[in-house]
C-alpha cells in the first residue's frame, strides 16, 4: 500500500530518499525556477507545539514556490481549546487545504491525523517519537556538505531518549551502508530499545559512551541535541541532566580537521558560542538545507504522481497501546492498529510494543 503522507522515513526506500535530495539541490541550484510551480496551492500548518524552524521553513518554503499558508502556532487560540478532536479538526482543514504540516506533543498524532486527512500530510514531529523533516534537513546537509549518506562514524549527543530528531535520524542514517554510531548520552537518557532493535536489524554497528571528549576524536559527524526540557517529568530530573554534555573549545581541539557539527537547534548551552565562527560548525547553515529539503518535499507531494510513501502493513489488534505518552490514550475513537516487527506487535502510532 502506498500513500501520500510523510510520517516516518522509514518505510521510504533509500532510493526515494535520494529523489528528494536530488530535487532539493536542483532548487537550490536555480530557486527562480520554482518561483510559481505552487501557484494557488495552500499548505495549512497546524502547530500544536512550539516551533521556529520547522514552522517558518515550511511557510517560506511554500511562499518561495508561489503558494500561500494559513494555520496556527497556538491551538488555545483554535478550536482545540473549546475541546475539538483532532479528528475534526483535520477533517475540517484537510477541506481548506491542498497540504498539511503537523506537530503536536503526543506521539503518533501524525500517524493519526492521516486517517482523516483527504491531503497529503507531514509529521513535524509527534512528542518525543519522531522528526522526519528534521532528519530530511540533516541528510541534505550530509549530502551537500560531506558528500556522502554512508561511510560515517556518527556520533549523537545529548537527549537520546526524549530527542525526536535523534530516533529518525537513526532509523535513517541505518538504512545506509557502513554507518556506524556513537551513543553519548547519560544512562538515563539512552536511546529508546526499538531504535536500537533497528540498528541491530540493519546490521549498524554502534557503541555506548558518556565521554564526549573522548568519542570525539574519530568521528565524522558530530550531531549535538538540547536535554528536551519540557518532556522531564520533574524539573529536578532536568536540573540534573542539563549540563553533562558541553561541546566547547577545548573538546572540538580534539576533533578531525573535517568533521562536521550539526544541531536541530535550538541550542542551549550545549555547545558554547565560540564554536560557532568553526569552519566545521554547520548548525545554522543546517537550517537554511532545510527550507530547499521541505520545498522539494512538497512538490514531490503535490505534483509528482509517481512519488508515493509506502505504508506498513497493518491489522486492527485486540489490544489498545499501553504507552502513556501514545495518542491513543487521548483520543478514544482510534483504532487500535498495530504491525509485526521481529516477532513483536507494535503500536502503529506511537511504535511502542504492545503487550
Ligand atoms: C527540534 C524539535 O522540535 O524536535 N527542533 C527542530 O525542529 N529543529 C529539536 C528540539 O526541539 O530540541
Amino acid at each position: 500500500m502506498t500513500n501520500k503522507n510523510l510520517i516516518d522515513l522509514e518505510v521510504m526506500s533509500t532510493e526515494q530518499i535520494d529523489k528528494i535530495i536530488k530535487k532539493t539541490k536542483k532548487i537550490m541550484q536555480s530557486p527562480a525556477d520554482y518561483r510559481h510551480a505552487c501557484d494557488g496551492k495552500i499548505l495549512a500548518t497546524l502547530f500544536y507545539e512550539p516551533s521556529t524552524r520547522t514552522q517558518m521553513s515550511f511557510q517560506t518554503a511554500m511562499l518561495k514556490l508561489g503558494g500561500r499558508t494559513i494555520g496556527f502556532d497556538n491551538p488555545m487560540n483554535s478550536s482545540v481549546s473549546k475541546g475539538e478532536s483532532l479528528k475534526d479538526t483535520i477533517a475540517v482543514i484537510s477541506g481548506y487545504a491542498d497540504i498539511i504540516a503537523i506537530r503536536h506533543p503526543i506521539e503518533g498524532t501524525a500517524m493519526a491525523a492521516s486517517l482523516y486527512s483527504e491531503v497529503p500530510l507531514i509529521n513535524c514531529g509527534d512528542g518525543g517519537h519522531l522528526h522526519p523533516t528534521q532528519t530530511l534537513t540533516d541528510i541534505v546537509t550530509l549530502s551537500c556538505e560531506k558528500g556522502r549518506l554512508d561511510n560515517l562514524k556518527i556520533g549523537i549527543c545529548g537527549d537520546l531518549l526524549n530527542g525526536r530528531t535523534v530516533h529518525s535520524l537513526i532509523k535513517t542514517l541505518s538504512k545506509y551502508q557502513n554507518n556506524s554510531f556513537v551513543l553519548i548520552s547519560t544512562k538515563e537518557l539512552c536511546v529508546p530499545l526499538y531504535i536500537i532493535d533497528i540498528l541491530e536489524k540493519n546490521g549498524c554497528k554502534y557503541e555506548f559512551s558518556n565521554s564526549l571528549a573522548e568519542a570525539i576524536c574519530d568521528l565524522d559527524v558530530l550531531y549535538m541535541t538540547r536535554i528536551q526540557r519540557e518532556r522531564f517529568k520533574s524539573a529536578k530530573e532536568y536540573e540534573e541532566q542539563k549540563n553533562v554534555f558541553v561541546l566547547d573549545r577545548e573538546k572540538l581541539d580534539k576533533a578531525k580537521e573535517d568533521m562536521i557539527i550539526l544541531h536541530p537547534l535550538p541550542r542551549v548551552n550545549e555547545i558554547t558560542v565560540d564554536i560557532d565562527d568553526d569552519s566545521r560548525a554547520l548548525y545554522f547553515k543546517q537550517a537554511q538545507y532545510g527550507m530547499y529539503g521541505r520545498m522539494a518535499l512538497i512538490l514531490l507531494l503535490l505534483q509528482d504522481e509517481d512519488f508515493l510513501i509506502p505504508s506498513r502493513s497493518t491489522v486492527i489488534s485486540e489490544h489498545r497501546c499501553s504507552n502513556p505518552k501514545c495518542i491513543t490514550q487521548q483520543e478514544s475513537y482510534l483504532p487500535n492498529m498495530s504491525y509485526e516487527k521481529l516477532g513483536m506487535t507494535m503500536c502503529d502510532f506511537c511504535d511502542k510494543r504492545i503487550n
